[in-house]
């Protein structure tokens, strides 16, 4: 069977090239054992969604739970409609539980419930029914906002002192931010700004990139598969280039074997390394583009900017730099401070933070050039005198 370097979404073992889904989330099963509530986040494509759809398999197939990864998604068009957005929730949900739970573990058909109390209403019957404990892992929490949020917030809080017979016996909430980050327009800041509605949750994961030798080991997956080989400079400059971000070791290798060197009797150097970054950079891909989109809120800009011009960052909370850690846009080092996160976000972010002023400029259009392109004195001097 052929494998593919993945740069589109979750990864599918048959089809790409994989490491271990779970190695990076270490303590999660025993959060589970211990019916914790807890949240996992991570910047965009770190490999998240990756993980968790494979521990939901992987505990079912134990047969010790009915575990299941939903994604939240489906509500965001309802920001303010909670039971519109509970609706389309939920029935997006019963798709997935029919799609991946055998029959006896499924919930009950129709749950009857008011909005607001239909997320809480469905789970409790569910688990009322369910023959084994429930483990739900509800990824793109953060697409949730408003009074949505809020409302799905309370009612998991309300349903857990009845967990595991009455109510899932392990839940995590999974997304770009930690809870006092997620998104509300109500009161002063624009973040919920407190933990205090999700309370309950034991902690906060995080998922680490990879490591020099998880990145050796991936692409040596493609030399097994295929013959070709990454000389050890090749790996290395793709590790320091990345700093081992998921997406960005995938794109970079994809690039590499399938279209600087498709012919795998080729060595893949440095030299391949180094062509297939500018390629990245140059066509601003999905990922690299969300980050770009970042830089559109002014107390990323307000962190960013001096960061770049090597200036001192100015009056900023820590709350913003731990927002930026958590976008993955920067990282905190010891010996450094804080860093734009890898050579590549640093070669992207200047040329998008130049791009903006530039689009913005007025069009300038020359009165005192005639319709040929000469030049025309008499108006060049009534713009000289108007000016
Ligand atoms: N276990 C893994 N092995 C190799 N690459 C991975 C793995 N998990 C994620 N990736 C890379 O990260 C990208 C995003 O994965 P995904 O699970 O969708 O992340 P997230 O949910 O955090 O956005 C994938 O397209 C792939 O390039
Ligand atoms: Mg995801």
């Amino acid at each position: 069977m052929t494998r593919w370097f993945n740069t589109a979404g979750p990864c599918q073992a048959d089809i790409h090239y994989m490491l271990p889904a779970l190695e990076r989330l270490p303590s999660v099963e025993r959060l589970i054992l211990q019916r914790g509530y807890f949240v996992i986040h991570a910047p965009r494509q770190t490999g998240k969604t990756t993980a968790m759809l494979a521990l939901a398999q992987q505990l079912t197939e134990q047969g010790k739970y009915a575990a299941v990864t939903v994604s939240a998604e489906t509500g965001a068009p309802f920001a303010n409609n909670v039971g519109e957005a509970e609706n389309a929730i939920l029935e997006y949900w019963r798709w997935i539980f029919q799609a991946t739970l055998p029959e006896d573990l499924r919930p009950p058909e129709e749950t009857q419930a008011p909005p607001g109390r239909r997320i809480v209403s469905f789970l409790q019957s569910w688990a009322a029914k369910c023959p084994l404990p429930i483990v739900l892992f509800i990824d793109e929490i953060d697409a949730l906002e408003d009074d949505v949020l809020i409302s799905v917030l309370r009612q998991l809080r309300a349903g857990y002192p009845r967990r595991p017979r009455n109510f899932p016996q392990s839940l995590a909430l999974i997304g770009l931010r930690d809870v006092r980050d997620y998104k509300v327009a109500s009161g002063s800041s624009p973040r919920l700004g407190t933990a205090s509605l999700f309370n309950i949750k034991i902690e906060s994961l995080t998922l680490r990139n990879f490591t020099h030798s998880e990145v050796k080991s991936l692409y040596k997956q493609h030399t097994v598969d295929t013959g070709q080989v990454f000389t050890d400079e090749a790996v290395q400059l793709a590790y320091d280039l990345t700093q081992g971000q998921p997406w960005l070791v995938n794109a970079l290798a994809r690039q590499m074997v399938e279209e600087l060197a498709p012919d795998p009797s080729a060595e893949l150097t440095v030299e391949h390394v180094k062509q297939a970054k500018e390629i990245l950079i140059l066509r601003q891909d999905t990922h690299l583009d969300s980050l770009a989109e970042r830089l559109r809120e002014p107390r990323v800009r307000a962190i960013i900017e001096p960061m770049l011009a090597g200036q001192e960052l100015g009056n900023v909370s820590n709350e913003d730099i731990q927002f930026l850690i958590d976008l993955g846009l920067c990282v905190m080092s010891p010996a450094q401070g804080l860093t734009i996160a890898n050579p590549i976000y640093r070669e992207v972010l200047p040329r998008v933070l130049a791009f903006t002023p530039m689009a913005a400029l007025p069009q300038i259009t020359p009165t005192w050039l005639n319709a040929d392109g000469k030049l025309s004195l008499d108006n060049l001097l009534q713009s000289f005198l108007s000016f």
